[in-house]
């Protein structure tokens, strides 16, 4: 079996992971920089850049004791080439050029977004190989993404949606900020609304004109709406507000997916990015899919947010066409997927 190293560092998780050729995952070791970035409400780039720094060599270590498996063992070394902040990609893309030029074994550079939807095809149980049942639509949700994208061979991504403003993850850390609920507030959005009436709140769902995709999406309306309510209703009960924002994400996200899914006639329905946690989505997506007679495929939830087995897992297919990168390689902050 080959063996695979990952590495993450495009946001504010300094990653390593080993993975076989077969998706099996031996080892996913994070690094998170919350802690840090929470004081500021956010991902502060210049602090991420240096915290990769600091943690790389230490997570990569970690990577291949937990896998037991030793340098000269890795038969490529896989690394986020983009989306995400220079600085950050900077630090994982000169580890894993070092690592592939000393060790002399290929260098592959991973798309972050490919990253996040093969992590639905990456296993900690034993798996003989990776399947994927081509054509499948994945809805990408995180906090830099929202896209439905489909997949109809190894590599190949056509995007037929994106938001045309902010992205759900950042609606969400935004929704949060308004309520003083901390950062990221994806989760702690998504906690509190499970406790809240979705009923007492109506926030109004973005009508997306023509000429954006029919299955485009648009959230800083209600960012809006939820901030110009709590300003207006101080007293509001946050978990209401959680339930209601909720609510209409999910609602929005939901029924684009599977009119997607009818009009392209795809029967596999994929989640990634770090909004795939969302326990209301992945309810709702599953019954919704189920009675439209589709098959919902609910991402692990360890390998939602940003992680380096997701990248060692796009890596496998790239491995396999030979689709290596020359060492001169440069990041990529704003490299778009199909
Ligand atoms: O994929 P990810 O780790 O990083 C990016 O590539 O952006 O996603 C992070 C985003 C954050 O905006 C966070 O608030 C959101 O995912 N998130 C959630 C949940 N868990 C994380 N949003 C809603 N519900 C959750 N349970
Ligand atoms: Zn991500």
């Amino acid at each position: 079996m080959d063996y695979i190293l990952g590495l993450e560092t495009s946001c504010d998780e300094t990653a390593a992971a080993v993975v076989g050729i077969n998706g099996v995952v031996l080892s996913n070791v994070i690094a998170t920089q919350i802690d840090t970035h929470q004081a500021y409400g956010g991902v502060i780039p210049e602090i991420a850049s240096r915290m990769h720094v600091e943690a790389i060599n230490i997570v990569i270590e970690q990577a291949l004791q937990k896998a037991a498996k030793t340098m000269p063992e890795i038969a490529a070394f896989a690394v986020t080439q983009g989306p995400g902040l220079l600085g950050a990609l900077l630090v994982g893309l000169q580890a894993a050029k070092t690592l592939a030029y000393i060790y002399q074994k290929p260098l592959i550079a991973v798309n972050h977004l490919a990253g996040h939807i093969m992590a639905n095809f990456i296993s900690e149980q034993p798996q003989e190989k990776m399947d994927i049942p081509y054509p499948f639509l994945c809805l990408l949700v995180s906090g830099g993404h929202t896209q439905l994208i489909i997949c109809r061979a190894a590599g190949q991504y056509q995007t037929i949606g994106r938001t045309i403003d902010d992205a759900v993850g950042e609606a969400y850390d935004k929704a949060a900020r308004v309520l003083r609920l901390g950062y990221p507030g994806g989760p702690l959005v998504d906690r509190l609304a499970q406790r809240g009436d979705p009923g007492v709140i109506k926030f109004s769902k973005a009508k997306i004109r023509a000429p954006e995709s029919e299955f485009d999406f648009s959230f800083s309306g209600l960012k809006t709406n939820v901030l110009n309510y709590c300003r207006q209703n101080p007293a509001a009960r946050a978990e209401n507000v959680c339930a209601a924002f909720q609510k209409t994400v999910v609602e929005t996200l939901v029924t684009n997916t599977l009119a997607a899914a009818r009009k392209y006639n795809i029967e596999h329905i994929y989640l990634a990015g770090g909004v795939a946690a969302n326990q209301t989505l992945r309810r709702t997506l599953a019954a919704e899919g189920e009675r439209q007679r589709r098959h919902v495929h609910l991402l692990d939830l360890k390998f939602c947010t940003d992680n380096a087995a997701m990248i060692a897992g796009a890596a496998v297919q790239q491995w396999q066409k030979k689709d290596f990168a020359p060492l001169n390689i440069q990041a990529q902050p704003n490299w778009e997927l199909g």
